[in-house]
């Protein structure tokens, strides 16, 4: 398991404007998206290609398609949201499932409260979806739910992720590689990765 970090220059610049606490929530969302899709382009780099024939205007030519599992993209609700439409303009094939994931208060066990996933897990690339590792409690509990359901190709793509979070996860899910933008310095006491762009679902749906 590894983690990858995907610090392509035009990623480094778009998360700049993104971390800023002026840019707004179009502006967010429309960033969110960019850097997603040139994240797709990073992390689909050794996907499997086989070979075949296509017929040009004047001539077979030898060609290579991508080939191997089918994917779905699992956005974390609800910030995971933001990445979906950035991934699937390279992969407009990919299903989309979804998993909502809430810490119980009293417990502090994560809690599924929503999950609506493609059925054949087992023979998909899944690639689930948050822009913020912090803690890595709901990365942890939504790769758990995944393989409950028989998954077992799983990759996370995070835009920025705090050491902590990458620690859990590796812990945890050391089979699970891990895509990221920016690793930042630690999260504060209220769980928030500093530097870090404060609350990326607020800050893409314009919530606070
Ligand atoms: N979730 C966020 O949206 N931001 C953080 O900094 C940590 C978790």
């Amino acid at each position: 398991m590894a983690v990858h970090v995907i610090d392509h220059p035009l990623i480094q610049h778009k998360l700049s404007i993104i971390r800023d606490v002026n840019t707004g929530a179009k502006e967010f969302r429309e960033l969110l998206e960019e850097v997603s899709m040139l994240m797709a382009y990073e992390f689909t780099r050794n996907f499997p290609l086989e070979e075949v024939e296509v017929e040009t205007p004047v001539a077979t030519a030898n060609c290579k398609v991508v080939s191997g599992k089918k994917v779905a993209i699992i956005p974390i609700l609800r910030a995971g949201l933001g990445m979906v439409g950035g991934i699937l303009k390279l992969i407009p094939t990919a299903k989309v499932g979804h998993i909502g994931v809430y810490r119980d208060p009293e417990t502090l066990q994560p809690i599924e409260y929503y999950c609506k996933l493609p059925p054949d897990l087992s023979e998909r690339e899944l690639i689930l979806l948050d822009p913020m590792l912090a803690t890595g409690g709901s990365a942890v509990a939504g790769i758990q739910f995944l393989k409950q359901r028989g998954a077992t190709q799983i990759r996370m793509v995070n835009l920025i992720a705090a050491p902590e979070g990458i620690e859990n996860v590796q812990a945890k899910h050391p089979d699970v590689d891990i895509y990221v933008a920016a690793v930042d310095d630690r999260l504060n006491s209220h769980g928030y990765i500093i530097p870090g762009l404060g609350d990326a679902g607020d800050r893409l749906f314009g919530t606070k």
